[in-house]
């Protein structure tokens, strides 16, 4: 078991000893993933992204929203899945039951649940979903319930054109679809141990939501990359450290996760963080003193998380901890903060060589001005840092392309960025070989 041991440097991180697997590095842990440079074809090839869309996003278990997006009887939205060329309607039932439909009328084929841009995403309360073309109507469970002019059809049995339903599973109140007729495996089967060890945070409690979303021109995984590891965090977000000595001092010290851990397709990085208020004298950012809050989220949440957490939240029990950040496969990653609250992300692929990024930031309810402002603080220095991300990852992704370079070689504390990659290949050569 080897043992790292950083050199003192004024910043707390000589207290940060991390033990490794015994082989030596998180990577050599899991020999399948090899020690290689790997190669970004995958991200740049419009033949892979193809493959991608049949082999992993028509097949995967997607996660789509929260069940408090659909509070009552008829709260709908719909979610535009163009990597699997569709749009979904989710929608509670009277019998309170969640479940998810094509967006599409039986009739010709118009979208049937959108406002005035159809192909914005839409949401909503209604008791019924009426087309806008020739007025059939359905009923929150599917059903065909209307016709207009029915005599004039030719026996058109109303039982056999009900909206064409989606496989929908909850867990832990995150709603998840899948749109292959039989999926390879139950929700909960699929997500497995790594999400068994999250079931119990109180996610429920954490409902105000601050929601971002962009464009981004780059493959999907480049951006998931850049959320999997913090060995650029010192470098790319220097400025926004508060004084240029913390930042050299951060820059010297590099990045040293606590914890790497693989789960079948999915994959976890568990990371130190701020765990205590900073002291009068402590440097940070005016606007942070100011509302008690910043990156790492309100400062006077700090230590509010639950007395127990649950087993696979801060795996190593380090004292030193102040983020988890789960990514599941393929597309969506729950980050949880030791303050107590937690950011989802989203990559929705459109092309090779672009994405939709979503990110939500999940807090408490705030009890009065101080609290809202603290996370208004967190939210807009948390875009701070997407935006810096985003821009690099555009400028990685344009010379990507140019294919001078075929291989790129990763440390070790980008393992999880090699097992996306394999994973992702994994699955396209194990759809493929099937023929
Ligand atoms: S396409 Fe919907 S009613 Fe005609
Ligand atoms: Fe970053």
């Amino acid at each position: 078991m080897a043992l790292v041991k950083k050199k003192g440097d004024g910043t707390g991180w000589s207290a940060l000893r991390i033990q490794k697997p015994s082989v030596g590095s998180w990577t050599q842990a899991y020999p399948e993933l090899g020690t290689e440079p790997i190669s970004y074809e995958d991200s740049i090839s419009p033949e892979f992204f193809e493959a991608e869309r049949e082999a992993v996003f028509k097949r995967c278990w997607l996660n789509v929203g929260r069940i408090e997006q659909v509070p009552k009887t008829g709260s709908y939205f719909t979610k535009e899945l163009a990597v699997a060329n569709t749009s979904i309607i989710v929608v509670r039932g009277s019998d309170q039951k969640i479940r998810a439909f094509h967006n599409i009328c039986r009739h010709r084929g118009n979208k049937l649940v959108w406002t005035d841009y159809p192909d914005r995403e839409d949401r909503g309360t209604c008791r019924q979903f009426a087309c806008k073309y020739h007025g059939w109507r359905y009923s929150l469970d599917g059903k065909l319930t209307f016709i207009q002019q029915e005599e004039e059809f030719f026996g058109v049995d109303k039982e056999k054109y009900g909206l064409v339903e989606v496989n929908l599973d909850v867990w832990e109140g995150f709603i998840f679809v899948n749109l292959s007729r039989e999926p390879v495996e139950p929700l909960r089967e699929f997500l497995g141990e790594m999400a068994r060890g999250m079931e119990g945070y109180p996610f429920h409690k954490l409902t105000q939501a601050f929601r971002y979303r962009a464009e981004v021109k780059a493959n999907w995984k480049i951006f998931m990359d850049a959320f999997q590891e913090f060995y650029h965090a010192p470098v790319l977000h220097k400025k926004q450290i508060p004084t240029p000595e913390m930042a050299q001092a951060l820059y010297e010290a590099g990045y040293h996760g606590i914890h790497y851990e693989l789960f079948g397709p999915h994959r976890v990085v568990s990371s130190t963080g701020q765990t205590r208020i900073p002291r009068d004298e402590e440097p940070v950012k005016p606007i942070d003193r100011l509302t008690r809050s910043g990156l790492h989220g309100p400062w006077d949440e700090l230590g509010n998380a639950p007395a127990e957490l649950p087993r696979g939240i801060n795996p190593t029990r380090s004292p030193l901890w102040g983020l988890d950040s789960f990514q599941f496969f393929p597309n969506f990653v729950i980050l949880i903060w030791k303050a107590n609250w937690y950011l989802t992300y989203h990559y929705w692929p459109l092309a090779a060589d672009s994405h939709l990024f979503e990110g939500v930031l999940y807090f408490a309810p705030p009890k009065n001005a101080a609290e809202r402002l603290a996370q208004e603080t967190a939210a807009v220095t948390f875009k701070e840092f997407a935006l810096q991300d985003g821009n690099t990852l555009q400028a990685t992704q344009s010379m990507l392309k140019a294919r001078v370079v075929d291989k790129f070689p990763l440390c070790d504390e980008e393992v999880l960025c090699r097992h996306l990659h394999k994973v992702t290949h994994d699955w396209v050569n194990a759809y493929q070989a099937r023929g």
